[in-house]
């Protein structure tokens, strides 16, 4: 193992397993976890409580170098908070996922968001020996060095069926939601195809379980661990 311990990066789209599959993981070895989307979602929330105008691209990035974000990274309850103020239901409801997009697509936002991710995956690293991070482009561009590169993908109707389920509603409600929300992403992170190096996991016709022995193998194999 490397002085500084082992960094997992976990990129993929919504309705992979990807967020469930990485706590898994990270609880498995006693990993720290980094929810990479919810740094992006608190920045949202932050910005339209703080009544900042989300399409003022250089308001948003001051926001996002000066806010006082606080990632809690234990696996098994993982939280988000703005100073002292919770957020963790705030940053999942529908009328703040809709608004997320100009912000994550902001590319100032995205340098400020990259340096303060690797950031917090060295010390989760060092801190807990390893670090399992999820997001979009945490394979490519946050730590396109890391010791573990996967990208998780799914059929679309596999993707649409698990997340119709977990917002209990209906399946083309859903695809609305997702298509439009991947098409946006796209724009900023390439996280449909693997780069170079990253190993792809396609959880289509995997079950959950199924999924995060996928993910150990690969640990396994990189690392020698597993
Ligand atoms: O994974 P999620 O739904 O919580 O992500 C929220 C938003 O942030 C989504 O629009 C994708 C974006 N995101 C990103 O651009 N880069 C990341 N590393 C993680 C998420």
């Amino acid at each position: 193992m490397s002085r500084t311990g082992i960094r997992v990066a976990i990129d993929g789209p919504s309705g992979t397993g990807k967020s469930s599959v990485s706590k898994m993981v990270a609880r498995e070895f006693g990993y720290g976890y980094l929810d990479t989307g919810a740094m992006y979602r608190a920045l949202t929330w932050w910005c339209v409580d703080q009544q900042i105008d989300l399409a003022d691209v250089d308001a948003v990035v001051a926001q996002a170098n000066s806010f006082d974000l606080r990632m809690g990274t234990d696996p098994s309850n993982p939280t988000v908070a703005v100073g002292e103020r919770s957020i963790d239901q705030e940053i999942r409801e529908h009328a703040l996922t809709v608004l997320i997009a100009p912000v994550a697509t902001n590319l100032g936002v995205r340098a400020v968001m990259k340096q303060r991710q690797r950031d917090l995956m060295e010390s989760l690293a060092a801190e807990h020996g390893g670090v399992v991070a999820e997001g979009r482009d945490i394979t490519t561009v946050v730590a396109p060095d890391a010791e573990v590169r996967i990208l998780m993908t799914a059929s679309e109707e596999a993707r649409l069926a698990r997340r119709s389920k977990e917002l209990s509603a209906s399946v083309e409600a859903t695809r609305a939601q997702i298509v439009d929300r991947d098409r946006s992403d796209a724009t900023v992170s390439q996280f449909l195809t693997a780069a170079d190096g990253v190993t792809t996991i396609d959880t289509s016709q995997l079950t959950f379980e199924q999924s995060v022995q996928a993910v150990l193998q690969v640990i396994g194999e990189a690392t020698g661990r597993g």
